[in-house]
């Protein structure tokens, strides 16, 4: 099992607007997709596209929080829901051209205890052989250092922990020492030299958009450029990377190897308009280089 934990879910609408305006200026979106979000629900939508078994674990309150639910449920997604005090968030993308809006939500408040149950729960289900991604952001009412919580209580318990966040919760849960740690350049530099260098995750990826990934490992630093691309939406590539590597990784193929294939998913990634949706031939690609069958 892949266990894709978001503590912040939404329900993700992307809109690309007409380039005509309606009357008095207002703006028509040509076309609407809109699909259960979240970074971590990004990550499990992208797994289970890669056949692989994901649960997505999240806080949820609210008719928009169920309809998250139902959507990862329709998706093949397996759900862990525990309860927000408010309403799932919703955040929207406007496509207006070339140029791209995002409008996040700032998410329901959260009771610390609400978040601890759930933490146990996933505790009680996960099994030693099971894969977790810890992603996204962290709703209000939560203590400041809760990822790194989550990356110390689960880790001992998995086969491995990957993490995706920015900010100082990205630094507290770094130095909690994940497996792997997804920054992109930008989340990357704002950590710091003293914590890029301290005692960390045993691999960084960090992604680089159209430029591709650099990782490391044991100090040493690998390049892999991402195939050219005609990007529809960059919206969610990280996720796809990071969904890409992690089914990877549980079809038994090294980190490079995984690493190397996540680019690939991330880059079919956004030449799709939908978040975290890959066109049929990458997940076939994906699986000819890994001699698997898609499923
Ligand atoms: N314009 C692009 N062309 C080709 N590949 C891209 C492009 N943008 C992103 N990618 C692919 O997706 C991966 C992740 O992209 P990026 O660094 O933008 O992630 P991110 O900033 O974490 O995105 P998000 O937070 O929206 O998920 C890259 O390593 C690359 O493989
Ligand atoms: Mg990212």
């Amino acid at each position: 099992m892949i266990w894709c934990v978001g503590l912040n879910p939404a329900w993700d609408v992307v809109m690309g607007l007409d380039p005509a305006r309606g009357p008095e200026g207002v703006r028509v979106a040509a076309w609407t997709e809109a699909t259960p979000g979240g970074k971590a629900n990004n990550v499990a939508r992208v797994v289970r596209q890669l056949g692989q078994p994901a649960t997505a674990v999240g806080l949820y309150g609210g008719a928009v929080g169920e309809l998250v639910q139902q959507g990862l449920r329709e998706a093949g997604v397996h759900v862990l829901a525990g309860v927000a005090e408010g309403a799932t968030r919703i955040c929207l993308t406007e496509l207006d051209g070339p140029r791209r809006r995002e409008v996040r939500g700032r998410g329901p408040e959260v009771h610390p205890s609400q978040a601890d149950a759930l933490l146990q729960r996933v505790l009680a289900a996960a099994q030693s052989n099971d894969l977790v991604a810890l992603s996204g952001s962290v709703p209000p009412g939560l203590a400041p250092g809760v990822l790194a919580q989550w990356v110390a209580a689960l880790k001992p318990h998995v086969r491995f922990m990957a993490l995706d966040a920015a900010g100082d919760e990205l630094a507290a849960a770094w130095q909690a020492a994940p497996d792997l740690a997804v920054p992109n350049l930008a989340e990357y530099r704002a950590l710091g030299r003293s914590i890029r260098v301290g005692a960390g995750p045993r691999w960084v990826a960090v992604t680089r958009g159209r430029a591709g990934l650099s990782w490391r490992e044991r100090g040493r630093w690998h390049r892999i450029p991402a195939p050219p691309a005609t990007p529809a939406n960059a919206t969610g590539a990280g996720d796809a990377l990071l969904g890409g590597v992690l089914a990877a990784l549980a079809l038994g193929a090294p980190m490079a190897d995984a690493l190397a294939l996540g680019v690939g998913i991330g880059t079919a990634s956004v030449a799709t308009r939908g978040v975290g949706v890959l066109p049929v031939e990458a997940v076939q690609q994906f699986h000819t280089a890994l001699g698997t069958a898609p499923s």
